[in-house]
């Protein structure tokens, strides 16, 4: 390091400058256990030497039932005498930390924080270290806007219930259709956001919503209302999977159950679910929390039970530790004193909330002096933190077509761009729903901008695109450019919360402004959509006049330069579809209401996302071009593996009866299909490639006709070849679910499908008596 010239007066300056810019920022107070306050600081919960559990034993034996209750609540009360804090249990940060819940507030010394794409988008990418490298900066984001007493710690994100349907509001929100995808989005987002420092926790998430929640409003029935009858082969293998995975591979601090009933009994009054299956089987290490008002939702809108205690022991007896909404804490009491609860199921919830708050250091005295005590304003929105939302968008961007291929356009060739359409110059829209205040944004004709100069004409007033009064000067500007860029597609007017969509195609006249445009333009058009959902533009399918089309999704408050340098070439897109798009036809005769995964050819019934329905589609799940080409080959991969099993001969006998083992009869632990891939890159540009493996089952099983069974994202530098290892775990994923919802391994062929390479591999249960324990 060079000496340093700055005088010592200087520096004495500057280092008071910064002592003083510190202390100008608001620190938070100790939630508890203040080490300046003598009464309360000695007291056992407050002894960080003890282990947890006994801290909470103490701090439930100090206090009254009528404290306790006030706890059961999002807004948990202060107790004063034991110099323990309210608290606000409700934060977001389902991209970025947001101040949908009332637990975090920008303004003062945090304007904004870093806004990454909406998780749709993200989600394809399909790059599990750029899932979890994001929540390691939402998560720095949101200590440090904690420690300036501007947020909380406990965060209800992410959002994993499968985009079954897609018109669905909240697809968007979600990381697709695949439940494979989406268990690895959940549990590689919740160690970034956790953290990987043992029992402790950075922040704490939650999985939700709990379950075979995914209809918002549609056709007069709404999530308050609706009743999901869900079969409990559908469970096991769809609905249960990302949620199974969150905890367990995740070790997510919290799960959330849902407004809907299933199969008539409300996800939170439901023991079976709550704690048979997320506590017992999956042993969740943390809290369960309602959706908001979802307790007095059962008891109001569903009539679940006849009085309001009936429902607040329901719900606390089902293994619910925490209601977002006051419910709780209002009718708690009362049901203890009537006796349909005990004080000791009281107890029971407390003591998943109160070790999760200690798990998160909020009972070891001052913020600033524990693990991430030192982050603070100059935290968030760092340029590395706003380089990783450009990232984000970049590698979720999917080509979806690319004729001649028109794209990259040089900027060289095409100097004057026309921008065109109703999404083209936007920044709020680019960051969905379930957002905060960006630290700043790119908006696509800024990206485009950059490079070329643009004629910008918005074409429609808004997406809605009711009148075509502006079409003349769109019409106008595409023949005046070399090229043209038509920015479309939906935003939460179209699709969100409480809102699904009707129709699958572009709304209003958007679809006859990109035809008028493209046919008058004296250059290539090229189609950029924004949306959650899926949209069916197989209206371009015909029209040579538009060459190209991008899926941005909501690419976030960097979408415009993402957009931007992909178009003219400066980086190459690697995304892929992480949900199926249909064709308007596909939803025609089908309610959302509708659960059933498998279709049902006898009742014109067709299925649900790839895994399922045969269909046509407009594009299928997985698809995505890029600017180069990569060629798989399989170096090596077992043609045959044996299913060792447990135990005697006589249950041997039984379990692989009607040629499919149960899972829990087979030694599951190190059974695994080791398939080794060359991916060459044989183009001019080097690029990032998605290796999806899927697998066919053997016929006459009840399995998908199609599972994704491993995904991976490689760079390949061009001309060159990588060699990438797959493990299959072989009980995971290459069973099957029977009707009664038993996971089987198929004995026989199955075939592994990467790209146009095709593997078979024949399972077979191990011989009787060779097998070794
Ligand atoms: C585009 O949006 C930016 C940011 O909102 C705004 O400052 C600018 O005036 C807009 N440009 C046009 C041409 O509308
Ligand atoms: C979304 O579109 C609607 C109508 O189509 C418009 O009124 C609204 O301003 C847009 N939302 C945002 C955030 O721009
Ligand atoms: C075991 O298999 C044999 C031959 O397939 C069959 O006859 C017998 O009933 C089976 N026993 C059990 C317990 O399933
Ligand atoms: C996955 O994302 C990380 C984080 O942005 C990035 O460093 C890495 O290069 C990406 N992987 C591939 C293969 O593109």
């Amino acid at each position: 390091m060079a000496s340093t010239t700055i005088p010592i007066s200087l520096t004495v300056l500057l280092l008071l400058l910064l002592l003083l810019g510190r202390q100008s920022s608001a620190a938070r107070e100790s939630f508890a256990c203040d080490p300046k306050d003598a009464a309360t600081r000695n007291l056992g919960f407050c002894r960080v030497s003890l282990a947890i559990p006994d801290r909470v034993r103490d701090l439930l034996g100090r206090l009254t039932l009528q404290e306790k209750v006030k706890l059961l609540v999002n807004n948990a009360a202060a107790v004063p005498r034991l110099g323990i804090k309210g608290y606000e249990w409700w934060s977001e940060a389902l991209h970025g930390v947001s101040n949908v819940g009332p637990g975090t507030k920008f303004g003062g010394d945090f304007p904004g924080a870093t806004s990454f794409p909406q998780v749709i988008t993200t989600a394809a990418s399909f790059n599990a270290s750029l899932w979890e490298a994001i929540g390691r900066v939402v998560s720095d984001e949101a200590r440090a806007m904690y420690n300036g007493g501007v947020a909380g710690l406990t965060y209800w994100s992410p959002n994993v219930n499968i985009f079954r349907d897609p018109r669905w509001g909240r697809g968007q929100e979600t990381p697709g259709e695949d439940p494979v995808v989406v268990g690895t989005y959940a549990a590689s987002y919740v160690r970034g956001l956790q953290g990987n420092d043992g029992n402790r926790l950075k922040v704490a998430a939650c999985c939700k919503h709990f379950t075979a929640y995914d209809l918002d409003n549609w056709n007069g029935v709404d999530r308050f209302h609706f009743n999901a009858k869900v079969s409990k082969q559908d469970i096991e293998d769809t609905f249960d999977v990302p949620f199974r995975m969150c905890v367990k591979e995740g070790k997510v601090a919290s799960v959330m159950c849902s407004y809907n009933q299933v199969n008539g009994v409300p996800t939170c009054a439901d023991p079976n679910l709550l704690k048979k299956t997320v506590r017992g089987e999956w042993r969740l290490d943390g809290y369960i929390v309602s959706d908001c008002d979802s307790v007095g939702v059962f008891y109001d809108s569903q009539h679940y039970t006849s009085t309001p205690e009936e429902a607040a022991a329901d719900a606390i007896k089902a293994g619910l530790d925490l209601d977002c909404g006051p419910f709780l804490a209002v009718h708690s009491e009362e049901a203890v004193k009537s006796g349909l609860l005990t004080e000791a199921d009281v107890n029971s919830a407390l003591v998943n909330t109160l070790t999760v708050q200690m798990r998160l250091g909020m009972f070891d005295g001052e913020p600033s002096a524990q693990p991430y005590g030192n982050l603070g304003p100059r935290d968030v929105c760092t340029p590395a933190h706003q380089d990783l939302a450009y990232e984000a968008a970049k590698q979720g961007i999917v080509l979806l077509k690319n004729h001649g291929p028109i794209l990259p356009l040089s900027v060289r060739r095409f100097r004057t761009i026309a921008v065109i359409g109703p999404n083209s110059n936007v920044t709020v829209p680019m960051i969905g729903n379930y957002a905060g205040v960006a630290c700043g944004y790119t908006s696509p004709l800024q990206g485009i901008g950059k490079y070329t100069r643009t004629i910008h004409q918005p074409g429609c007033a808004d997406v809605a695109c009711v009148r075509d009064q502006m079409f003349g000067a769109a019409i106008d500007a595409a023949r005046g450019a070399d090229a043209t860029v038509l920015f479309m597609g939906l935003n939460q007017s179209i699709e969100a919360e409480t809102r699904d969509r009707t129709d699958l195609l572009l709304p209003g006249r958007q679809q006859e402004l990109v035809s008028k445009v493209a046919a008058a333009a004296r250059g290539p058009t090229i189609l950029v959509l924004m949306s959650g959902g899926p949209i069916d533009v197989s209206f371009t399918n015909n029209d040579p006049h538009i060459a190209g089309i991008l899926w941005a999704g909501y690419p976030g408050q960097a979408g415009g330069a993402a957009i931007a340098d992909i178009v003219f070439g400066f980086s190459n897109p690697g995304g892929k579809l992480p949900i199926t798009w249909y064709p308007q036809e596909y939803i025609s005769n089908l309610p959302m209401t509708a659960m059933d995964m498998r279709s049902s050819p006898s009742k014109s019934y067709p299925g649900r996302t790839y895994r399922f329905y045969k269909g046509p589609v407009v594009y299928p799940f997985g698809h995505g071009l890029t600017y180069t080409k990569f060629v798989h080959s399989i170096a090596s991969a077992p043609t045959l593996v044996q299913v060792p099993l447990h135990g005697h001969r006589k249950s041997q006998n039984a379990s692989v009866s009607g040629k499919a083992i149960r899972v829990t009869h087979a030694k599951c632990s190190r059974l695994s299909l080791g398939v080794h891939v060359d991916v060459k890159n044989v183009g001019s540009r080097e690029g990032s490639h998605t290796l999806l493996v899927f697998s066919n089952p053997p016929a006459g099983h009840w399995a998908p006709h199609k599972q994704l069974v491993a995904f991976e994202k490689v760079h390949v530098a061009a001309g060159a070849t990588q060699r990438l290892r797959i493990n299959i775990h072989v009980c995971k994923y290459l069973s099957v679910v029977d009707k009664s919802g038993i996971r089987r391994i198929p004995l026989g062929q199955h075939s592994l499908h990467i790209g146009d390479v095709r593997h078979s591999v024949s399972l077979q249960a191990a011989t009787l008596g060779v097998i070794k324990s």
